[in-house]
């Protein structure tokens, strides 16, 4: 159990796409004071990989939300788990997420983070599963377009397994049950 089928993102590629996106960040937010934003658990790793990318002073928050509990589809319900240490008003928030799938969590977290009146919000994620979304999710700063497949590594769990492989990967079977 918990075989990788095979390895859809590899480490190679993720380093050299956040090094990109990393640059067109420094690019875009230069003179701006940056507030990253990271959604745990998942995004603790493509967090830590862009941030060295980025030639700016920035600030870090994260928040914990939960979407799934131990299954592997949407459930649309967001739960707040951790929220932010600090204010945002006045200041320019770039949520960095892992994953969008439904889009439902980021929705949500767009609405509440935006009604705490920063001075601009925007997004960057790794991976957007093709065609996926139930809503409409407006993302700046885009990794990889992958297809609709249940995906570990880089950050991405199956029950919280697996988080630390380098690279993002398919497996054979996943665990959790469905919704
Ligand atoms: P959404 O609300 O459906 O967009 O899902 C968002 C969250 O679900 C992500 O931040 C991930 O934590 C999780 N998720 C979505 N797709 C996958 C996947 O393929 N593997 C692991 N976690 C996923
Ligand atoms: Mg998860």
């Amino acid at each position: 159990m918990l075989k990788i089928a095979k390895v859809l993102v590899s480490a190679e590629d993720i380093e050299s796409k956040l090094a990109e996106m990393g640059a067109a960040i420094t690019e875009d937010y230069r003179g701006k004071d940056l507030l990253m934003i990271g959604v745990l658990k998942g995004a603790f790793m493509v967090m830590a990989d862009l941030a060295r990318h980025v030639r700016l002073p920035i600030e870090f928050d994260f928040m914990a939300v939960s979407s799934y509990g131990a299954a592997t589809k949407t459930s649309g319900v967001v739960r707040i788990l951790k929220d932010l240490d600090r204010q945002i008003e006045g200041r320019h928030v770039l949520i960095i997420e892992d994953i969008i799938d439904s889009g439902l969590t980021l929705d949500y977290l767009i609405r509440n983070l935006g009604a705490r009146n920063p001075a601009s919000l925007k997004l960057a994620a790794l991976l957007i599963k093709d065609g996926m979304q139930q809503v409409p999710i407006d993302v700046t700063y885009t990794g990889f377009t992958i297809p609709n497949e249940f995906v570990v590594g880089y950050g991405l769990d199956n029950v919280e397994r697996l988080r630390n492989l380098p690279y993002v990967a398919v497996l054979e079977e996943h665990l959790g049950a469905e919704m």
